[in-house]
């Protein structure tokens, strides 16, 4: 399975990927790494491993995901062969006509137990609003922020002394084995679906 990683920060996400497929748990390949900001850590990740790599220019915009530049991303993406996208701190939102283009096809990570706190820095809404547990969601992308059909969640419990950035990096050990196991499934259902 030819995997397209989309990500605009540190990729450590797309790295626990990248060593899921070095150790054999995990039957893939990375075909393409696109990232709006071009000087993310996760495009040099990339390159260290030999993945090709390149930038998704949003004209300036800021947070804007423009139509044209969706459909040069999923041109993109499907040049490298790419059957499934993995966003992975990703920070625009993915609507149409990139959805079109690969419909049940696109994957997130997001660092809550969803549906509660979806958009940005979820685990410290959790903190603030005095939780006992956080956690991370694996989820297929629909045209919402953060919504669609959960794959796989797990949840981390909120201790006392937790400072956001504590609680953030407990969040992200889980990450970085739920995110290689949803690919898994997904792959898996994909090969029986043929
Ligand atoms: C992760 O916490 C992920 O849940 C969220 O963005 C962060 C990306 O981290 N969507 P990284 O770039 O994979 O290190």
């Amino acid at each position: 399975m030819v995997l397209g990683v989309l990500g605009s920060g540190s990729g450590s996400n797309m790295q626990a990927i990248i060593d899921a497929i070095a150790d054999g748990t995990l039957d893939a390949r990375i075909g393409l790494v696109l990232s709006d900001n071009p000087d993310a850590f996760i495009l040099e990740r990339a390159k260290k491993h030999g993945i090709e790599t390149g930038v998704i220019d949003c004209g300036g915009f800021k947070t804007k995901f423009p139509e044209e530049v969706q459909a040069e991303t999923a041109l993109r993406l499907k040049q490298a062969g790419v059957e499934l996208v993995c966003l992975a701190g990703f920070l625009r939102l993915v609507k149409r006509p990139l959805l079109d283009a690969f419909p049940n096809r696109i994957l997130n990570i997001h660092p809550a137990l969803l549906p509660a706190y979806p958009g940005l820095e979820s685990w410290k809404q959790a903190l603030d609003a005095g939780e006992k547990e956080a956690g991370c969601t694996v989820h297929f992308v629909d045209d919402g922020m953060d919504t669609g059909p959960i794959i796989l969640q797990e949840s981390v419990p909120i201790l006392s002394d937790d400072t956001a950035e504590v609680l953030h990096a407990r969040i992200q050990v889980i990450e970085h084995r739920l995110y290689p196991a949803a690919i898994r499934k997904v792959g898996r259902e994909i090969e029986e679906s043929r």
